[in-house]
């Protein structure tokens, strides 16, 4: 399975820039290249274009260069008298560009083919989907909603078929964790578009918009709505976008883009592959972790990364264009968000599940109460901390901790009592007995400090209080 190293002889390879220091280019173009092009030129004229307008074209990386393959490599086949395969890997890129590779192999974006057996995933194959979609390499069939859904973001595994032919369910495919045939993850061009792998178009924010936008976590949408996104949209030209140095404050200052907050350089740090060493927490679960923890669960290098220094990562960022104090009490309004969400909505949620479960169908997605609860956290729950994560306040707001509450307070709450009364009714012992504990959790909830008002138990002195401002507020503009 192992790729032919490249045949680098001494003497015709120029090193093509300092600081891209492991980059060897040829230092002409190859034949097995050149032979490629007598017939591709005439067969895939954009394909041709877009490759010739590449740096690529210029360093005498030719098709050969990129799907050469080993004879024993999975996905190889004979063509024209070449052996080749169309999947290029980041195991292929890794030839010329091994520094990214190992940085992004190190990364949770490598890992993302990983999610089969998650909870989303019963959606995509049972809820939402069936086996409806049979090929050669999925005789049982498998669900056309996962392939055109969840794969085409977080990767397929890749099927080759005999003679190099690639399986229909799992190419084309650019999802960003791929399952490689040679064993590696990802695929760089999820965000290097083939052909012409500019890095003015990795840079741009609609790049990691084709994921990262949505319901469930609408980062696209909420830089959009962002001072960031406002300035970047009305200065884009002058943001320098496809200088070769791309310091922030130094080469451009307009605004940051998704890429110079967790990718590019800043005077103090290198250009980094792996996404997550800039933010300090992981807010993707229904309660918030550190990215050290959820580096540990996969195997990552970055389970010895402590957040603090994540963090000052990102500070640093902020700082090319910002003050201390702002940029300090940005992280006060951020983390006092997660805290508000983890504690007074996603911590008793769970727990009132927990309690819920014995008197609810155990088949996932067959109760109501289980989409209302998925919502709250997977989607609203994200979005509040997605939105003050990126200063997008109507993300935070109506679109979060709003319909958070509104679902929590209308939805969760009465369907959980729904389950209390049914229980009871049920003259099964467990079940009675499971739902007064379920009842009690509820009454337990319910009183604390967080949502007594609901009970309207709120604290009179703080009841007073409001009434006045309310008032005040009616006098201010004369309403009755
Ligand atoms: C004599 C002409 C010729 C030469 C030389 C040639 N190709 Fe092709 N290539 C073709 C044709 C025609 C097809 C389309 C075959 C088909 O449609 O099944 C093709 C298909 C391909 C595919 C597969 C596309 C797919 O999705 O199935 C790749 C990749 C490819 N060529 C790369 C190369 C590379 C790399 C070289 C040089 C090492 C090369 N070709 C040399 C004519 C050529
Ligand atoms: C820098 C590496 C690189 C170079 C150079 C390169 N390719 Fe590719 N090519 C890729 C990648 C990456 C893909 C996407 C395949 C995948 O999904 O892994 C691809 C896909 C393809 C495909 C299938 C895609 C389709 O739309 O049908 C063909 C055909 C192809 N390349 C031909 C060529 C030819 C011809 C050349 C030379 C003009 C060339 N490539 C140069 C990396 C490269
Ligand atoms: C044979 C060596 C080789 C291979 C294989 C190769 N590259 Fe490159 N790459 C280069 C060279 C040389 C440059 C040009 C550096 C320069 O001009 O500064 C380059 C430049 C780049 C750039 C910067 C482009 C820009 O606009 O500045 C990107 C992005 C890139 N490669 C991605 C990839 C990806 C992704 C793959 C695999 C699909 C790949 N490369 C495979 C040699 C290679
Ligand atoms: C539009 C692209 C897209 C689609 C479609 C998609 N996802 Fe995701 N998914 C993402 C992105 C982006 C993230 C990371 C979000 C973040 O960091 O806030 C993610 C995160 C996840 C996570 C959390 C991973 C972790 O580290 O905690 C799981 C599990 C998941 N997705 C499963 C699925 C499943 C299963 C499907 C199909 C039912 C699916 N996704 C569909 C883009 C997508
Ligand atoms: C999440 C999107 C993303 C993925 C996936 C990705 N890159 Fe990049 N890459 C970028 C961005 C953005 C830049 C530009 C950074 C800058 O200069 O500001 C870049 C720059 C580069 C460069 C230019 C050198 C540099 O440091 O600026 C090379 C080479 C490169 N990437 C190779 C790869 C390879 C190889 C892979 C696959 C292992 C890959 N990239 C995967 C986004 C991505
Ligand atoms: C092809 C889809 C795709 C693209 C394009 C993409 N991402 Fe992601 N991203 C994901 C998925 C899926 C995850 C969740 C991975 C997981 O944890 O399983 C993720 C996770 C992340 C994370 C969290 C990392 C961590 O360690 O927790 C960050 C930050 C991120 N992406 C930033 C970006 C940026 C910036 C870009 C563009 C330069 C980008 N992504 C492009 C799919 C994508
Ligand atoms: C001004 C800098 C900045 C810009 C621009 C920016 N981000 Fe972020 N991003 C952040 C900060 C700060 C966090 C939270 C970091 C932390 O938790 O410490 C974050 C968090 C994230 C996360 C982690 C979400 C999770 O589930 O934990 C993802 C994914 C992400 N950003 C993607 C993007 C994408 C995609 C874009 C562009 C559309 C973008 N970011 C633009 C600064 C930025
Ligand atoms: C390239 C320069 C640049 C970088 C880098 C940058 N910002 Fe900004 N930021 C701006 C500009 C410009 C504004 C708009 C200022 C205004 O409203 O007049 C802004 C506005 C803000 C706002 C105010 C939002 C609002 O709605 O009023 C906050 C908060 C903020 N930035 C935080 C950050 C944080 C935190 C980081 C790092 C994660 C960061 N910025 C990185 C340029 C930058």
């Amino acid at each position: 399975m192992r790729r032919k190293q490249l045949l680098l002889v001494a003497g015709v390879c120029t090193l093509a820039s300092s600081a891209m220091g492991q980059i060897f280019a040829p230092a002409e173009m190859s034949r097995q290249s050149s032979e490629c092009l007598e017939c591709h030129q005439k067969l895939n004229p954009s394909l041709y274009q877009q490759w010739g307008s590449s740096k690529h074209y210029r360093g005498n990386v030719g098709c050969y260069e990129c799907h050469q393959a080993d004879r024993d490599d999975a996905d190889a086949f004979k063509h024209e008298g070449f052996t080749i395969s169309i999947l290029v890997t980041p195991k292929d890129c890794a030839r010329c560009h091994s520094k990214e590779v190992e940085e992004f192999a190190g990364s949770h974006h490598s890992k993302a083919g990983r999610i089969l057996g998650s909870l989303d995933n019963v959606l995509a194959e049972v809820v939402e989907g069936n086996s409806g979609l049979v090929t050669q390499g999925f005789p049982e069939g498998v669900s056309a909603a996962a392939v055109n859904g969840c794969w085409q973001c977080h990767g397929s595994e890749v099927k080759v078929l005999p003679g190099g032919k690639l399986d229909p369910a799992t190419y084309p495919n650019s999802g960003i964790g791929r399952l490689n045939p040679d064993g590696s993850e990802g695929s760089c061009n999820a965000c290097h578009t083939r052909h012409d792998f500019s890095v003015a178009q990795a840079r741009h924010p609609d790049t990691c918009g084709k994921c990262h936008l949505g319901p469930d976590h609408p980062q696209k949408e909420i830089y959009e709505e962002s001072k960031h996104g406002i300035n970047f949209f009305s200065k884009v030209d002058e943001m320098n976008m496809d200088n070769e140095k791309w310091i922030v404050g130094e080469d451009y200052w307009a605004a940051p883009t998704c890429a110079t907050c967790h990718m590019s350089e800043t005077k103090n740090q290198p250009v980094t592959h792996d996404i997550g060493m800039r933010i300090s927490w992981n807010n993707r679960p229904a309660v918030s972790i550190r990215p050290e923890v959820s580096d540990a669960k996969m195997g990552l290098p970055g389970a010895n990364v402590p957040w603090q220094v994540r963090r000052d990562n990102m500070k640093d960022v902020c700082l090319s264009c910002h003050q201390t104090q702002w940029v300090d009490n940005f992280y006060v309004q951020y983390d006092a968000l997660i805290e508000l969400y983890n504690e007074k909505f996603a911590k008793p949620g769970i727990e009132l599940m927990k309690y819920a479960k014995p008197l609810k169908s155990s088949v996932p997605f067959a109760n109501k109460i289980d989409f209302t609860w998925f919502e709250l956290w997977h989607h609203e729950g994200r979005r509040a901390r997605h939105g003050a994560a990126m200063m997008a306040p109507d993300y935070t707001h109506w679109h979060g901790t709003y319909e958070i509450a509104r679902n929590f307070y209308s939805k969760l709450i009465p369907e959980l009592r729904e389950l209390v009364e049914d229980g009871l009714r049920s003259g099964d012992k467990d079940l009675v007995d499971a739902a007064k504990a379920l009842d009690a959790k509820i009454e337990e909830v319910l009183n604390t400090d967080d949502h007594k008002w609901y009970l309207g138990k709120m604290d009179p002195a703080e009841a007073a209080k409001r009434k006045k401002a309310a008032q005040d507020f009616k006098n201010r503009y004369n309403e009755d």
